[in-house]
């Protein structure tokens, strides 16, 4: 499974744990910056990220910001995002099985890396239940189909 993952300055420190235990458990991982601990503005990064798994060049995304809500608003956005802000694990498996989420975000001024971890893990190895719930989804798409360009 292949990986989005970016993040803004808020973020960088949460990113590189998430981007080691990408790696460590065999999933690809394309980073879509900041590298870099100077101020910089979350929708530029969240956007590409989310772009590469709406367009399918990534087939999830994680995002991570301060509070996870920069990012999280910017990568919903961009059609076809589903992206769901997560700091605790119950939300992660939900999100999954009834939202069939595509992207996650946190936040790395609110909770620690095993938490996050444990999120992430969730969030990756749940499927999506489908059956009621994919006509709910089709109800979000109608939306984006009626007000996005
Ligand atoms: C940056 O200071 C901070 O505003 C950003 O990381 C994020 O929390 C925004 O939602």
């Amino acid at each position: 499974m292949k990986i989005a993952i970016a993040c803004d300055h808020g973020g960088l420190d949460l990113k590189r744990t998430a981007v080691d235990y990408l790696h460590t458990h065999g999933y690809e991982v394309v980073d879509f910056g900041t590298n870099e601990a100077c101020s910089c503005d979350y929708p530029d990064f969240a956007l590409p990220a989310a772009e590469a798994v709406a367009n399918g060049t990534c087939d999830r995304g994680v995002v991570i910001c301060g509070t996870g809500i920069g990012v999280s608003i910017a990568a919903n956005k961009v059609k076809g995002i589903r992206c769901a802000h997560c700091h605790d694990t119950y939300s992660a498996k939900y999100t999954r099985l009834h939202n069939d989420a595509n992207m996650l975000a946190f936040g790395q001024r609110v909770i620690g890396e095993g938490l996050m971890l444990e999120i992430l893990e969730t969030f990756l190895t749940t499927g999506f239940e489908g059956g009621r719930h994919q006509k709910r989804i089709d109800k979000i798409t109608a939306i984006e189909n009626k007000y996005f360009k």
